[in-house]
């Protein structure tokens, strides 16, 4: 099953995509981690995304494209894949087809995840993050037993540096104007699926799952 995973920032994907990697096998392909591990690596991809990532801004096309295309190309992805944050663009979802085309492949199930603005602020603004493991955390809907501390690796939970009040609307309004008109493109398409995301997160991926077998 090959899926994207479209929503705006705080809609839940990490957190869905995670639990379904577990449950259908595939990889998640979660493109702002990647892109946070090229900055941690100090490689060239790294150095050129930073300054757009802190701003809320996207990075160029060209480069998140074939970072991805190269992730696409590795053996695990043959059963499917599962594609957190990407595309964000039209010209990345032109990209995209373009790009499983060439072996006869398409995305099976566009799942736009919908959030009101009020609800991503908070749970941008709460986001807690293992430094060491990369497990997530929410002061007031998921908090760790001890604070500034993993429950699963006893690594240290920092605040990412996009989550700030600024940079977080700026970030609400790049998904309007960039990444929002891809739910047009995917209904076009015939596979857009959307799912309520609002409630406990089990609930959420019950809702997912009750709808890809629906499809
Ligand atoms: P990325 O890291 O992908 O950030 P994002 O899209 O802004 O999404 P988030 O990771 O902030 O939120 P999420 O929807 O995954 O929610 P989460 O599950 O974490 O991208 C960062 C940057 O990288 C971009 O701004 C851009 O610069 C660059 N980038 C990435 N991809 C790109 C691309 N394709 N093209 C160009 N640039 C790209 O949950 C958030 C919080 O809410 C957590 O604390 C969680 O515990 C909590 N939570 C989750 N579900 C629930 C629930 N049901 N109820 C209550 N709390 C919940």
């Amino acid at each position: 099953m090959r899926i994207v995973l479209i929503g705006p920032p705080g809609a839940g994907k990490g957190t869905q995509a995670r639990m379904l990697q577990e449950h259908f096998g595939i990889p998640q392909i979660p493109t702002g981690d990647l892109l946070r591990e090229a900055i941690k690596a100090g490689t060239s991809l790294g150095k050129q995304a930073q300054t757009y990532m802190d701003t809320g801004k996207l990075v160029p096309d060209q480069l998140v494209t074939a970072m991805v295309a190269e992730r696409l190309e590795r053996p695990d992805c043959e059963p499917g894949f599962l594609l957190d944050g990407f595309p964000r663009t039209i010209a990345q979802a032109e990209a995209l087809s373009l790009h499983l085309d060439k072996t006869g492949q398409q995305i099976d199930c566009a799942l736009s995840l919908a959030v009101p603005n009020l609800a991503l602020i908070e749970r941008l603004g709460g986001r807690w993050v293992c430094h060491n493991c990369n497990a997530m955390y929410h002061e007031r809907f998921s908090p760790p037993q001890h604070p500034g501390q993993c429950d699963k690796c006893a690594g240290e939970l920092y605040q990412r540096s996009d989550d700030t009040r600024e940079t977080i609307i700026a970030r609400l309004d790049v998904y309007e104007r960039s990444t929002a008109p891809l739910i047009d493109f995917y209904e076009k398409n015939g596979c857009l699926r959307t799912v309520d995301g609002i409630g406990e997160p089990a609930e959420i991926f019950q809702r997912i799952t009750d709808t890809l077998s629906a499809s």
